[in-house]
């Protein structure tokens, strides 16, 4: 059965300088490939250095303009708005273009990443006119205050899981803190970046407030992040792509980072929760978006009493899960990504099978044209097994089981990332333990990847530094500054 929503036709694409479209200064174009063909969709404008120089020098003159510094709080609030406005009334277009470059099921980027996108928005919308200072009592003839101003000129720069919804994690509290942004989108999904940059120009925002270089992580990305007029960086990917990151920026002018990177989150059930839920969320917990989330529920510690039961749910899971044309509003798996990472996805399945893990179902990829991988539940994992302890960022889950909730916790923690915790039972002692214990930066009890625009998000350990989304992200992008006037007695 097919959707009314078709595979667009896209026309190559320019880059976003300074409210203008341009070809890069190389005159270099890159390919985006549709994932679930391996076709070319269209060619795209190369960034490098030299495109993001003049990108970075817009946002400058952009953050200094009269039409940038005069613009109210509430104004600018406005247009974030309407931007949100814009994108829900192209949601269909935007969906589409997002299910053609990543290849995400149709149903998930139209009922899942632009409602999403459309409410991070509107969240940070409304911060826009709320971030202020605070008068503080000082001992002596002062009157102290503090002033909350923007970070300045912000590079941004996104990985290809969630594009559009990555995006606005970025563009939405830069933005309402009155920050000007250089964002380079992932060279694998560069298409919704593009056209929602459109859409914000049609709504109003000043030329220069936001740029768009698309291009590739050592050329145009490092440029980003080594530039001495960019103050600020923000990074979601790879851990090792966000130690490169940290290291440029120290060697440069010390910008400000925030890093949202890799995770190998525990999903923890227990045997006295309500079973067949804890299994069925486990399940999408996983293979949500291809497995290609960073919070995935990628170990699944099951008590021993109950292994047998999750075990039975969530295979059956595996082989009802329908893979195929993303198009297609039945199907519930797509493509990974790119030929990279089904490479490199396969590569983990053979790992796990001559480590010793039991392949429970899947295994395979599949034999068609595009990047398809089955459903893989690797069961009887050991803690020391690569496939326990990497980011495979794939449709692989790891299941492995547990007695007693010392044993749950220590196993819990025994990772090098720390970004989220799943843990499910009826037992509140259990349930707080287990919340206070766990090292990562979002533990969801009798749920999982639930998230909100209001909730920060953010890692220990190797998953990054830094919390996005909620107030908490309004810190990343302003600096506080203390102004300390001398009264007269
Ligand atoms: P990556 O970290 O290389 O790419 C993410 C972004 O960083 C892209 O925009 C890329 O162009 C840029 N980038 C790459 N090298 C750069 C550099 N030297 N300087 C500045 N920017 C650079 O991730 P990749 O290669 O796409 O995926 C590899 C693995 O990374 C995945 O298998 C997964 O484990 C992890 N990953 C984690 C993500 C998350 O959400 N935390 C998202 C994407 C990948
Ligand atoms: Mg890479």
């Amino acid at each position: 059965m097919t959707t009314a929503i078709a595979p667009p036709q896209v026309a190559d694409k320019k880059m976003l300088i300074d409210g203008k479209w341009i070809d890069s200064q190389s005159g270099k174009t890159f390919e985006s490939i549709n994932p679930a063909t391996g076709d070319t969709i269209c060619q795209i404008a190369e960034g490098d250095r030299a495109d993001i120089d003049l990108a970075v020098q817009a946002a400058r003159r952009a953050l200094e303009s009269k039409a940038w510094t005069r613009m109210s709080a509430a104004d600018r609030g406005r247009l974030i708005y309407k931007l949100a406005d814009a994108i829900e009334a192209n949601a269909k277009e935007l969906a589409a273009l997002e299910t053609l470059d990543n290849g995400k099921p149709i149903r998930d980027a139209l009922h899942v990443d632009i409602p999403t996108v459309v409410k991070c928005y509107r969240y940070f919308a409304g911060w826009a006119d709320k971030i202020h200072g605070k008068t503080i009592p000082v001992n002596g003839p002062f009157m102290a205050y503090t002033r909350h101003e923007p970070v300045g000129v912000v590079g941004q720069i996104i990985p290809w899981n969630y594009p559009a919804l990555m995006q606005a994690w970025k563009w939405g509290p830069a933005l309402a803190c009155g920050c000007t942004v250089v964002l380079k989108p992932a060279e694998q999904t560069s298409l919704t970046a593009l056209r929602i940059a459109e859409l914000a120009m049609d709504v109003g925002f000043p030329e220069g407030s936001i740029n768009v270089v698309p291009g590739f992580g050592p050329t145009a990305g490092a440029a980003l992040a080594a530039h001495p007029d960019v103050n600020k960086v923000a990074f979601t990917g790879s851990t090792k792509v966000g130690r490169e990151i940290m290291k440029t920026a120290s060697a440069s002018n010390l910008k400000r980072i925030t890093l949202e990177l890799g995770g190998k989150s525990p999903n923890i059930i227990f045997a006295d929760c309500d079973v067949e839920k804890a299994a069925k969320f486990a399940y999408h917990a996983l293979f949500f978006n291809m497995g290609q989330s960073c919070c995935a529920g990628s170990r699944l510690l099951v008590e021993d009493k109950a292994h047998e039961q999750v075990l039975d749910v969530i295979t059956k899971m595996a082989k009802k899960q329908r893979l195929g044309d993303p198009f297609d509003e039945t199907t519930t798996q797509g493509p990974q990504v790119s030929k990279e990472q089904f490479d490199r996805v396969l590569g983990y399945i053979d790992k796990g099978k001559s480590e010793g893990a039991k392949c429970a179902t899947g295994g395979n990829k599949l034999d068609r044209a595009g990047f398809f991988v089955e459903p893989t539940i690797f069961d009887d994992v050991n803690d020391d097994m690569t496939i326990a302890r990497e980011e495979i960022f794939g449709p692989v889950l790891c299941t492995m089981k547990f007695d007693d909730v010392d044993e749950a916790l220590r196993r819990g923690n025994c990772s090098e990332y720390g970004l989220a915790a799943g843990v499910w039972t009826r037992d509140i002692n259990k349930a707080n333990r287990m919340a206070a214990g766990l090292k990562a930066g979002t533990v969801w009890i009798n749920c999982y990847n639930v998230f909100d625009a209001a909730v920060p998000f953010g890692g220990f350990k190797l998953s990054g530094m830094g919390r996005e989304l909620g107030e908490y992200a309004l810190q990343n992008y302003t600096e506080v500054k203390s102004v300390v006037t001398a009264l007269a007695r």
